[in-house]
């Protein structure tokens, strides 16, 4: 009986010690993803942040016009290595050095950029990508620390690895274990991030696990209380995020970490193109887990102790990117691509709900239709090439578009590409068959944009028209019986 009693207490001591070294208000950042056909200046998007309190911001590169438009801000940043520049860093120090010096130190210092982190790839280990970054990711990792010593940055700068919740699985959380073919990877990486003290940084989408899996109950994706609660022991999961995260915990345990800090780089929920996509569960998702995070309850293996930091994903929709993942892609953000919140959401920075961007400039309020008076037989081709140039996901099943008929189709494919092209002239031709009009064609929820007199938008012309891939996110979903997994 004593004994039990002293090993009680001595067990709460430990907790009250360990929770009270580790407990710290959770972070609430944004992702700042580029991939846009019409790009709100730099300066007007950190105008942005400090008119919403955030202070934390990731990056997916080292974009000069963000890192220069960040200089003095004061906000917390942590910049990105593509996982395409993976090989050349894990073979050369040389070209560690040279990154180090263009894209980090110059930006650092007084009156500079705060750089906290830099991330070595993005998902590096995702199952899509078969395994052709995996063997760089340590041997860069090690050649950039000794870039970051040598240009005298290393303790300020940490490195970290964003990996997929792909990269761990399991049907309950407590038998959470990294991916078997990781194993050795994931040992060593953590092992390293532990000796520099940085976090474990991961992606959860519980957006993906519900609109890639018919099976996946809805409530559980949300915060609101499920009836498909998780009985996993002695601990129940009421939402998958907890559920997710406690996977991870488990898995990092089992390499002998179960204490190491956690960052989630992306979480969040798009709001168009496709069923589940939508503001109404946007908002209540990330409201949610806002809350959630904000109330320092942790999950039943981290009891009090929330991640350290969340990045949203993301602050503005991007209309450039691929929709490889699904038409919901381009939808992601808690403002729309000209900085305008899209629902009401308070970050919980002490500063009410969402304010919009200020000073946008906008082109002249016009539009381009399909013209009444002509046979539109023949504009199949042309709904192609204004779609592929320019976004037209709205128009898809579930999308705040899909019902505006065939017509509206046509109207809202060619307004989307006149705008991308600034409203040049030639660009609501289209044989013929389109007309400028000057009353605005929106219907219902689906409107028809406007685009913004930005400088810096060829970047995506400039490369040809191509649409660019940002691998920012799941490509597809996995499921396994209870959990639910994206790669
Ligand atoms: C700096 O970062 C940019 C953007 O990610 C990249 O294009 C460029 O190659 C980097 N510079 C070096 C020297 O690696
Ligand atoms: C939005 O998505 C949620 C989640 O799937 C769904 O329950 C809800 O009915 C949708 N709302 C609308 C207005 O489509
Ligand atoms: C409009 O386009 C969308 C996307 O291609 C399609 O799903 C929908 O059926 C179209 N509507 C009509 C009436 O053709």
């Amino acid at each position: 009986m004593a004994q039990t009693h002293f090993t009680a207490a001595a067990f709460l001591v430990l907790v009250l010690i360990s929770s009270s070294v580790l407990m710290a208000e959770s972070g609430i950042g944004v992702n700042w993803g580029t991939l846009s056909l019409h790009k709100l200046s730099p300066s007007t998007v950190v105008d942005l942040f400090k008119q919403n309190k955030i202070e934390k911001v990731k990056l997916f590169d080292a974009d000069p016009y963000c890192l220069n438009a960040l200089r003095g801000s004061g906000i917390q940043v942590m910049v990105g290595i593509p996982n395409e520049m993976l090989s050349v860093f894990s073979s050369s120090t040389d070209a560690c050095d040279l990154w180090v010096s263009q894209n980090l130190s110059r930006y650092m210092g007084k009156g500079g950029v705060d750089i906290r982190y830099v991330a070595v790839g993005n998902e590096p280990f995702l199952t899509s990508y078969s395994g052709q970054f995996q063997s760089y990711v340590v041997p860069a990792l090690l050649n950039l620390q000794q870039s970051l010593a040598k240009a005298n940055v290393a303790n300020f700068v940490k490195l970290v690895v964003p990996c997929n919740a792909d990269a761990y699985e399991s049907s309950l959380p407590s038998q959470g274990a990294f991916r078997s073919e990781l194993t050795q990877i994931m040992t060593q990486i953590v092992s390293f991030l532990n000796t520099n003290g940085s976090p474990f940084v991961v992606n959860i989408y519980p957006f993906l696990s519900l609109y890639g899996n018919s099976d996946f109950p809805q409530d559980y994706a949300f915060f609101g209380g499920t009836n498909h609660a998780v009985t996993d022991g002695a601990n129940v999961y009421y939402n998958a995020f907890d559920g997710n995260f406690d996977t991870l915990v488990a898995a990092l345990n089992k390499l002998g970490y179960g204490q190491m800090p956690i960052v989630i780089g992306e979480v969040g929920w798009p709001t168009d193109g496709a069923i589940s996509a939508n503001l109404t569960a946007a908002k209540a998702f990330n409201q949610g887990l806002i809350n959630h995070v904000l109330s320092n309850k942790g999950t039943p293996l981290r009891p009090g102790v929330p991640p350290m930091d969340i990045y949203l994903f993301s602050l503005l929709d991007e209309e450039a990117k691929s929709i490889l993942p699904g038409t919901f892609e381009r939808h992601w953000g808690i403002f729309s691509f000209d900085g305008q919140a899209k629902y009401p959401l308070n970050l919980g920075l002490g500063n009410g709900l969402l304010k919009n961007a200020r000073d946008v400039e906008y082109l002249p309020s016009r539009w381009c239709v399909a013209n009444p008076s002509r046979d539109l037989s023949g504009v199949a081709n042309h709904m192609k090439i204004a779609c592929s140039n320019a976004d037209c996901t709205t128009l898809n099943y579930g999308g705040s578009c899909n019902e505006i008929g065939a017509k509206g189709n046509i109207s809202y494919a060619f307004n989307s590409y006149y705008q991308v092209k600034k409203q040049n002239s030639q660009s609501c031709d289209f044989d013929g068959l389109g007309i400028v009009t000057f009353l605005d064609p929106s219907v219902g929820d689906c409107r028809f944009l406007v685009g913004i007199t930005d400088s810096s938008s060829s970047n995506v012309e400039a490369s040809g028209g191509q649409l660019y891939y940002e691998s920012s996110c799941c490509l597809y979903v996995l499921h396994s019986p209870l959990f639910f997994f994206c790669f």
